[in-house]
C-alpha cells in the first residue's frame, strides 16, 4: 500500500510527537566516554529537522545546538574522495559490510589491510589517506569543511579544537589501525600526518538542521534540491547511499535497515544522518549511546519517522 505524500503540516505534528515520545523515554542510553570531552554532553538533548523536496526545513527540540558530528563525517569525506579519484578510490577500500564495531581490527589482518567499507574507523582512515595523496593536511581539511559548508549552504561550520584535541590524546585504537595498515602499505602517508586529519574532520561540529540541509545531495539524486544544483553525479550519489544502509551504523546496520528502512550514517557524538531518497534528508541528534555506538533515541525516533511517513526505500 502505498501512503500519501505527507504535507508540510502533517510533517511538523508527526515531529512534534515524536518529540514528545521522545522525551518520555525512560531509557536515553549513555554518552560515548571514551573520547573525553564528549563525555561532558547533556544526555537530556534531542533534535530532529528535515530538509524536504519542496524545500521545507522542519525542526523540533534543539535543532539549533551544535554536536560533535564524528563519524558523520566519513559521509563527507567519501563524496570529496570519490569527487577527487572517482572509481580508484575503491582500490583502498571496501564496500562490504564488516558486522564488527567500528573500531574492530580483527579482519584487516585476514584481509591484508584492506578495510571493509569507507565507515568503519579503518576505511574512513584509508579514505582520509587517499585524500592527503593528491593534498597537504591543511588542504585536505579545508576541501573537506569547504565541501560541508558549500552542501549545507552554511559558512558557520567549523572543528572543535578541544574535541580533536581529546580524540589526538586518547585516539589509541586508531593508532593502532592506522599503523596496522601502514605495515601492509595499505595506508601510504605517514600514520600521523593521516590521522591528524582524520581526527580533526571526525571533530566537526554542526546542529540537526545543518546536517539535515548538508544530507540533500544524497537525496536528491547528487543536487541541493531536486532538479537543483548538482553536487556529485547521481551515480554517486546513489552509492554512497547504498554504503549508508549497508555499513552506516556498523554491525547495527542490519538492525537499522530492519527497522528504519532508510541509509543512514551515525556518529559517536549521537547524530544520524538519514536519507529519504526523494523525500528529505533528516538530520538528528541525541547523545545518549546505545551499545553498538549508536544513538539510541535518534534510531527510535527515525523508526517512528519512517513508520509515520512511509518513507522506507523498501
Ligand atoms: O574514530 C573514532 O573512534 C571517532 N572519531 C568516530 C567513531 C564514531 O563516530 C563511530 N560511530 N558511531
Amino acid at each position: 500500500m502505498t501512503q500519501q505524500k505527507p504535507s508540510s503540516d502533517s510533517l511538523r505534528a508527526i515531529l512534534a510527537d515524536i518529540a514528545e515520545t521522545m522525551a518520555q523515554e525512560p531509557f536515553r542510553g549513555s554518552v560515548a566516554d571514551y573520547i573525553p570531552q564528549l563525555a561532558r554532553v547533556d544526555p537530556a538533548q534531542f533534535a530532529i529537522t528535515l530538509a524536504t523536496a519542496e524545500g521545507d526545513v522542519i525542526s523540533v527540540g534543539d535543532a539549533d545546538t551544535p554536536f560533535s558530528i564524528q563519524s558523520i563525517s566519513k559521509v563527507f569525506t567519501l563524496a570529496v574522495a570519490l569527487g577527487n579519484q572517482g572509481e580508484r578510490l575503491w582500490s583502498r577500500v571496501g564496500r562490504e559490510p564488516s558486522g564488527d564495531p567500528f573500531n574492530s581490527i580483527v579482519q584487516l589482518e585476514y584481509e591484508k589491510g584492506l578495510p571493509r567499507n569507507p565507515f568503519i574507523n579503518a576505511g574512513a582512515i584509508a579514505v582520509t589517506d587517499s585524500i592527503l595523496g593528491q593534498y597537504a593536511p591543511k588542504e585536505a581539511l579545508g576541501q573537506i569543511l569547504q565541501f560541508i559548508r558549500f552542501v549545507a549552504g552554511q559558512e558557520d561550520i567549523a572543528i572543535d579544537p578541544a574535541v580533536a584535541r581529546s580524540e589526538q590524546e586518547t585516539g589509541f585504537r586508531n593508532v593502532a589501525l592506522a599503523n596496522f595498515m601502514r605495515g601492509f602499505g595499505t595506508l601510504q602517508g605517514a600514520p600521523e600526518r593521516t590521522l591528524g586529519v582524520y581526527f580533526h574532520h571526525c571533530a566537526i561540529a554542526m546542529t540537526a538542521r545543518q546536517l539535515a540541509l548538508a544530507g540533500r545531495f544524497l537525496a536528491f539524486d547528487g543536487c541541493l534540491s531536486p532538479g537543483g544544483a548538482r553536487v556529485i553525479k547521481a551515480r554517486m550519489a546513489r552509492q554512497i547511499n547504498a554504503l549508508m544502509l549497508t555499513c552506516g551504523l556498523y554491525d547495527g546496520s542490519g538492525e537499522f535497515a530492519f527497522r528504519v528502512g532508510l541509509p543512514g550514517k551515525s556518529g559517536v557524538g549521537g547524530g544520524i544522518l538519514a536519507v529519504a531518497p526523494g523525500q528529505a534528508s533528516i538530520g538528528c541528534w541525541s547523545p545518549g549511546l546505545n551499545a553498538l555506538g549508536n544513538s539510541h533515541l535518534a534510531s527510535r525516533a527515525l523508526e517512528l519517522l519512517a513508520d509515520r511517513t512511509g518513507w522506507s526505500v523498501f
